[in-house]
């Protein structure tokens, strides 16, 4: 495997599906397990067994109807949830338990009212429980940017050596910062010495989930830990269709592999919106209804010319039907003209002048761009019933 490897976990059927807007029922959770699978991410997060009975029978059929996917399961860093983490694995090939617990001072004191000792004690024994029911343990120090670095690294170092394969590193509160975060995560990775992968799971509270979990990965992180459409518990996780596209788009400064299609990307997106009550904003980047539509004069104009003058990626490349261009009031002749052909009329300067004013005359009232319906609507008014020109 090559060292630049990333692994992608992704988490949508656990993280995204807790919050709000998000349930799945097990069916559901079984047609994006499939989608996702496609899709070629490495790790599954079904489920937090002990949370729910449906939490449980996701995990077990997610790892029954998919035997080549490595599935975690989530479980606190006790025995109730290990075991029955455990048990909803018991049929899959390639288990993982996902066990936690929060190391950070204000976790400490007002959640869970331990000392830091009782917490490195109660961490350790879980990793050591979950590893003798599976090779496959990945530890979460629960909102490790805001733990004592070197606590964080005893702590880390000890799961390591009771057995856990992957250190995870959670943002949980999105309260990195990108330098910061990096710094981290490169000094674990130091400290670590190859003895575990070091993977990251950022939240987005401050809008930095991805540049955070890009920064762990320049680092040394080599799993990211994220969501399709980016969704999750409050402002959500580290988008999935983000991370992966900046990696493959900026190959030149960032040169890291995954596995993932991203042809996929939109389908996988479309899928989840369908399931769960929103889909994603229209200006999210990659699967956005407008992150390929191009609506200012300039921009058609110079799309129109040569397509990479605005665009850094072709839809195609990540499963979107086709760029499309809005005609709306800020839209140039050019590209009403260009639009117009598409729709089969090849018009005269005279008649082009005619359409446009009238167009324009309609889109300036309007918040969106006029359709094509309406467009044809507005053509055949000026050139009156002529039959399109074709060709
Ligand atoms: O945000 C978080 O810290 C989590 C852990 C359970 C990994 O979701
Ligand atoms: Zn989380």
């Amino acid at each position: 495997m090559s060292a630049n490897r990333v692994y992608i976990f992704d988490t949508t059927l656990r993280d995204g599906e807790q919050s709000p807007g998000c349930s799945m029922t097990t069916p559901e959770k079984l047609r994006m397990a499939r989608k996702l699978v496609e899709l070629g991410v490495d790790i599954l997060e079904a489920g937090f067994p002990i949370a729910s009975e449906g939490d449980f029978e996701a995990v077990r059929r997610v790892a029954a109807e998919f035997p080549d996917m490595r599935v975690a399961a989530l479980a606190r860093a006790c025995r109730l949830d290990i075991e029955r983490a455990a048990k909803s694995l018991e049929g899959a090939k390639r288990p993982r338990i996902h066990t936690f617990i929060a190391t950070s001072d204000i976790h400490l004191k007002y959640k869970l009212h331990k000392t830091r000792e009782q917490v490195l004690e109660e961490a350790v024994k879980a990793v050591e429980l979950a590893r003798s029911y599976v090779d496959d343990v990945e530890f979460s120090a629960e909102d490790a940017t805001r733990t004592d670095p070197d606590y964080l690294e005893q702590v880390s170092l000890a799961c390591i050596d009771a057995g856990a394969t992957t250190i995870n590193l959670p943002d949980t509160v999105g309260y990195s910062i990108p330098s910061e975060h990096g710094a981290l995560i490169g000094r674990m990775v130091k400290a670590f010495q190859g003895r575990a992968i070091v993977s990251v799971h950022c939240h987005d509270d401050l809008g930095l989930a991805v540049a955070n979990s890009l920064a762990a990965v320049q680092a040394g992180a080599r799993q990211v830990e994220c969501t399709i459409n980016g969704i999750g518990e409050r402002a959500g996780n580290c988008s999935l269709e983000e991370i992966v596209m900046a990696m493959k788009v900026r190959h030149d400064v960032l040169p890291y592999e995954t596995a993932v299609n991203a042809r996929e990307l939109y389908p996988a997106s479309r899928l989840l919106s369908e399931l769960i009550t929103f889909g994603p904003q229209p200006n999210k980047a990659i699967v956005g209804e407008n992150a390929f539509a191009h609506e200012a004069g300039i921009h058609q104009d110079g799309y129109l010319k040569e397509r990479t003058t605005y665009e850094i990626m072709t839809p195609d490349e990540v499963g979107v039907p086709a760029s499309r261009l809005v005609l709306g009031k800020h839209s140039g002749r050019h590209a009403l003209n260009q639009r117009c052909v598409d729709l089969g009329y090849r018009l005269s300067k005279e008649d082009l002048n005619l359409v446009y004013e009238r167009f324009i005359a309609v889109a300036d009232n309007r918040k969106k761009g006029l359709n094509n319906d309406e467009i044809l609507a507005i053509i055949r008014q000026v050139v009156g019933a002529a039959q399109p020109a074709g060709d």
